[in-house]
């Protein structure tokens, strides 16, 4: 069972605890021995009037159950005076709850200076005065608990409460600046936004709601929010029905209102970029104004350079999202399959070591669909269409940390020459692909133009990386693969959409007896075998991929990669091993580090990270609750040390940081609360409930140091079927 949430020694405040949510609140602070100055002025609902009955009678009650409490009158608009009514009773003040409100709902047309000045008062006023008296009491003993309460009519407009939303609006706003302020004291101002039935609401809401929203329901929260082991401050938090959900502003991406940072803006480039401006996709949550500040500083920052850069040539920007599904599909789509074991974590999420492959990121870069290779021909007297352009060659070159597992780029393609080959001409196009901050890696692509060559252009580019040949001596290592009938169906879906890979009237009319492999995908397959061969299977090895498309490949037919070393470089060349065909040609992978595997084929080595291990799929679950219930495992709290042993030796360490929280393989930098040493059996026995934790450990199958007690909470976690 969980240990009780106690408040022994605590002094709480709670305004407008006469009646409704406030009256619960100090019912249960009192029940869990805190003492409570149960506050209210006893009044109307709409401010008038005065009466102590209210706060006698919460007083009556919260005493016939042995609990310690005391009344006070004052309205909070004097809120020093009820902080003095807890000094001078109990001697300390911990917790304030401004709840204390009133309505005097009108339209707004209709609102008397007095009907806002009211509001205002109760609301704002009060909290401010309340909160304020007990503020450097509270900086003192660096300890603090503040609710604000505010209203959905606040956070999102009620008709006929203009004056009380303005009101409790401005509540979050106090609320935000509090929390800033006191955080270095451990002052945490957080709000609630309550539903609940009561007087105010009585005749707002629906009879069948109004018996079901029992105030009851949202004590609870609040308590907990006020709580010592409370830690989280600013936080807006809507609760009733016994549901509770943060709730908080986001800020959009936005747009760049002109081209330059020499152009104007002008109300026709607001309209222009007004559907950007207001795109929420990839909204966030902005928790501080310095990083509001900061991100105008680096938009601002990146909008010039990329003026800079841009100069007179014209730019293509776009964005590229992707998730684990993209990567996942990706891996099919270029031969990985379940069958190898070294594949897996290209495949699947779960995987510890999930990640992309490196030449999922060619995609990114793709400028097919974007009119620059048009443009340029144009400029030259020609032009380039779906019907007459090819991919010719291909290159990556990585510069930041390999990317994650999700993400969005922001991609800047331009045509850097265009190439004239006699018959065809070439157009090299590069794309600078930024995330966040900075560039992450670039490519470059040959675009062959069919037919459009001879206008008097050079034959060579000084800014063209260039295929580089193989030794001419017989290949390091070959590695051979079959490709499945469905290889460009599959493919395909990661996003080059040309009916030629698919449709066989679409092939035939371009000459091909089948629709063909993609260049891309055979290269994936290519980049694969080269991966597992040289680079430790490891996709940040990688630093560099070139290659060019000689032929086309049908999909079913066996592709086997030549291999060359030399030094951090592999060159490799792909050959159709049906037709002895070159299809792939002049291509290289520059590593960071060459890790050679021994056998050709895709080698089911041991992971760096230790052999498979049973419990492997426990944690990768574990990592997956946390993630899903950061709060919850926060809650937990404490670093735990998982040492798993084989014949006594430790084979394999996890730490479970649930302070962070985040689960990770290895043992943690500080030290653990606790340290568990159990076998892979012992481990999979206790989270499949076969064996007790604690016959476990009175049999030594289960070691614990540490804080015994904090293991004890993890037991949610380590069953199998149980949620956080
Ligand atoms: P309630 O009317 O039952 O309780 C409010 C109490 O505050 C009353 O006992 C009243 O005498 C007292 N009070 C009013 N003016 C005061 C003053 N100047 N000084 C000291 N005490 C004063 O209302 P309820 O519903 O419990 O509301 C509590 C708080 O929750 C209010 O701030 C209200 O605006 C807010 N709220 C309530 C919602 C609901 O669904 N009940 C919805 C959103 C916000």
């Amino acid at each position: 069972m969980m240990e009780q949430l106690r408040f022994d020694g605590r002094v709480a405040v709670v305004t407008g605890a006469g009646n409704g949510l406030g009256k619960e609140y100090a019912l249960l602070l009192a029940s869990r021995g805190a003492k409570v100055v149960v506050n209210d002025l006893g009044g109307a609902r709409d401010g008038a009037g005065k009466s102590a009955n209210f706060a006698d009678d919460v007083v009556k009650q919260i005493k016939d159950k042995g609990g310690v409490a005391v009344a006070d009158y004052n309205s909070v608009v004097e809120g020093e005076k009820i902080i003095k009514t807890a000094i001078d009773n109990f001697g300390r003040i911990d917790i304030i709850i401004n709840n204390a409100g009133i309505l005097r709902d009108r339209s707004f047309s209709k609102i008397s200076d007095q009907d806002w000045d009211l509001v205002h008062a109760v609301h704002m006023k009060g909290a401010f005065k309340t909160t304020q008296a007990a503020w450097e009491l509270f900086k003192k003993q660096k300890f603090g608990r503040v609710i604000m309460t505010s209203s959905n009519a606040g956070l999102l407009g009620n008709f006929g409460q203009a004056n009380y939303s303005a009101a409790k609006l401005g509540l979050v706003g106090l609320a935000n600046t509090l929390a800033i302020e006191g955080d270095k004291y451990n002052i945490k101002v957080n709000t609630i936004v309550p539903t609940a039935a009561s007087r105010l609401t009585e005749d707002i809401l629906p009879p069948t709601m109004f018996e079901a929203m029992k105030p009851n329901l949202i004590a609870p929260v609040v308590a907990y929010m006020v709580h010592e082991s409370f830690n989280e401050t600013g936080l807006i938090i809507d609760s009733t029905l016994g549901f509770a959900t943060k709730t908080h502003l986001v800020r959009a991406e936005g747009a760049t209102l002109r081209k330059k940072p020499t152009d104007p803006v002008t109300i026709e480039s607001v309209k222009a970029n007004w559907e950007k401006v207001v795109d929420m996709t990839g909204a966030k949550n902005i928790s501080k104004i310095s990083e509001v500040t900061l991100n105008l500083v680096e938009k601002l920052q990146d909008f010039e350079d990329r003026s800079k850069m841009d100069g007179d040539r014209e730019s293509y920007w776009t964005t590229y999202s992707y998730n684990a599904k993209d990567l996942a599909l990706y891996a099919l789509g270029v031969g990985a399959s379940v069958a190898n074991p070294t594949d897996l974590k290209f495949l699947y999420e779960g995987h510890e070591d999930f990640v992309a492959l490196p030449t999922f990121f060619v995609l990114a870069g793709m400028c097919m669909e974007s009119p620059i290779v048009n443009q340029a021909m144009q400029s030259l007297g020609k032009f380039a269409d779906f019907s007459n352009v090819l991919h010719g060659e291909q290159y990556i070159e990585f510069v930041g940390d390999f990317p994650s597992t999700e993400g969005t780029f922001t991609t800047r393609a331009y045509v850097v020459d265009v190439l004239d080959k006699g018959s065809s001409a070439v157009a090299l196009v590069n794309s600078e692909i930024y995330q966040d901050k900075g560039l992450v890696y670039r490519t470059q692509q040959h675009i062959f133009v069919l037919g459009q060559g001879g206008f008097g252009g050079p034959r060579t580019s000084k800014v063209a990386t260039e295929v580089v040949a193989a030794p001419k001596r017989a290949p390091d290592a070959v590695v051979e693969q079959r490709t499945a009938e469905d290889q460009a169906a599959l493919y395909r879906l990661s996003g080059d959409f040309n009916p030629l890979h698919i449709d066989p009237n679409m092939a035939a009319s371009m000459g091909h007896q089948k629709p063909i492999l993609h260049g891309l995908a055979s290269l994936g397959i290519s980049a694969r075998h080269v991966l597992t061969r040289y680079a430790g299977n490891n996709p940040s090895n990688v630093k560099a991929l070139k290659s060019r498309f000689v032929k086309p490949v049908v999909p079913g037919q066996t592709l086997a990669t030549e291999m060359w070393l030399d030094g951090n470089r592999v060159h490799f060349q792909t050959k159709v091993k049906e037709t002895g065909n070159v299809v792939i040609a002049g291509a290289y992978m520059d590593l960071k580090k060459v890790e050679s595997s021994s056998g050709p084929a895709p080698a089911a080595a041991p992971q760096s990270s230790g052999a498979a291990l049973k419990s492997d799929a426990l944690f990768a679950k574990i990592i997956e609750e946390v993630k899903k219930n950061a709060a919850k495992a926060k809650s937990i709290g404490g670093v735990f040390l998982y040492n798993i042993i084989d014949n006594g030796k430790t084979v394999k360490q996890w730490t479970l940081d649930l302070k962070t929280p985040v689960v990770f393989k290895g043992a943690p930098k500080g030290k653990p609360d606790v340290t568990m040493t159990v076998s892979d059996d012992d481990l999979i026995a206790i989270a499949g409930g076969s064996l007790n934790p604690q016959t476990a450990f009175m049999k030594g199958k289960l070691k614990i140091s540490g804080n015994i007690m904090m293991a004890q909470k993890l037991g949610p976690l380590l069953k199998s079927e149980a949620k956080l």
